[in-house]
């Protein structure tokens, strides 16, 4: 699944053999996804990965502010903010929000807790922006569309949405089949699960550990760049960009992610 283009984060904590849904307020996203967040995404933490991001979001900043949903533990609001940018963040999770907080610098970035589809924040900015896939968090079409909606309520006349998400990897699908497997091996299996007629899907995970299987599944919502072109649509915003990745590579049909830019109009 392309939300795997790059490695995605947040598995769900599972007790043996069962799966625990959600940790209480902090969503999909709590104290034990939290306390190995970082290392688990390491891969997103790369310099190169995290240089091309905030070079990006800071040239649409401008001069203006940066709205993060789902800031997380500051992987680029941090960096964002020391390149000069005022960044202010939206999260469900406290724990999450208690690692930005710890980092150096984490004092600087304003966070409110809350649902980003919905909660608002004081103040209007140049850009909001939705990376790593936290868009499929929204597992409803109506949270994705009233998540633009948010992200334009945010944002000055000329200011923009960026979204960076992977194009579902129904590809990989054969008929009759809503399985995807993604990784195999003799102690760890994984395999996306689709519902092609609501778009709803789930990565899962089999592990074994110390000698027991243990079950993780975190559910998504795919979504396709024409349906959040429509989304962003009936928020009132307009596509400027649709790029592969931070570095403005050309967005073609081998794509597996996309960085997209919509703009509020200024008229
Ligand atoms: C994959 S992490 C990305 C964190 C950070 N943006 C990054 O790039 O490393 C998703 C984050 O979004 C938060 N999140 C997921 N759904 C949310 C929602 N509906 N409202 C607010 N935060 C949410 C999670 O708590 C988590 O911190």
């Amino acid at each position: 699944m392309p939300l795997r283009a790059r490695k995605r984060a947040g598995p769900t904590e599972v007790f043996r053999g069962t799966v625990r849904a959600m940790e209480d307020e902090d969503g999909y996203f709590g104290e034990s996804v939290a306390a190995t967040y970082d290392e688990s995404a390491a891969d997103m933490f790369q310099p190169d990965v995290v240089d091309a991001t905030v070079e990006f979001l800071a040239g649409l900043a401008g001069s203006g502010r940066a709205l993060e949903l789902g800031v997380g533990t500051g992987r680029i609001a941090l960096p964002l903010a020391r390149r000069g940018v005022p960044v202010h963040g939206i999260d469900l999770s406290q724990a999450m929000v208690a690692r930005l907080r710890a980092k150096p610098g984490g004092d600087a970035i304003g966070v409110t807790i809350g649902d980003f589809a919905t909660t608002r924040v004081d103040g209007k900015f140049s850009v909001a922006y939705l990376v790593f896939n936290t868009i499929a968090n929204l597992t409803t079409q109506e949270a994705q569309v009233a998540c633009f909606r948010n992200a334009e309520a945010h944002l000055e006349p000329g200011g923009c949405f960026v979204i960076e998400v992977g194009i579902p990897d129904l590809r990989r699908l054969p008929p009759g089949q809503n399985v995807v497997p993604f990784h195999v091996s003799s102690t760890r299996w994984g395999f996306d699960l689709y519902d092609v007629a609501t778009q709803a899907m789930s990565s899962n995970y089999v592990e074994v550990v110390d000698g027991r299987g243990r079950y993780t599944s975190i559910p998504f919502r795919y979504v396709w760049p024409a349906e959040l072109d429509l989304m962003a649509q009936l928020a009132g915003l307009r596509l400027r960009e649709r790029w592969d990745g931070w570095t403005r590579e050309p967005f073609t049909s081998e794509s597996r992610q996309h960085v997209s830019v919509w703009e509020k109009p200024t008229g």
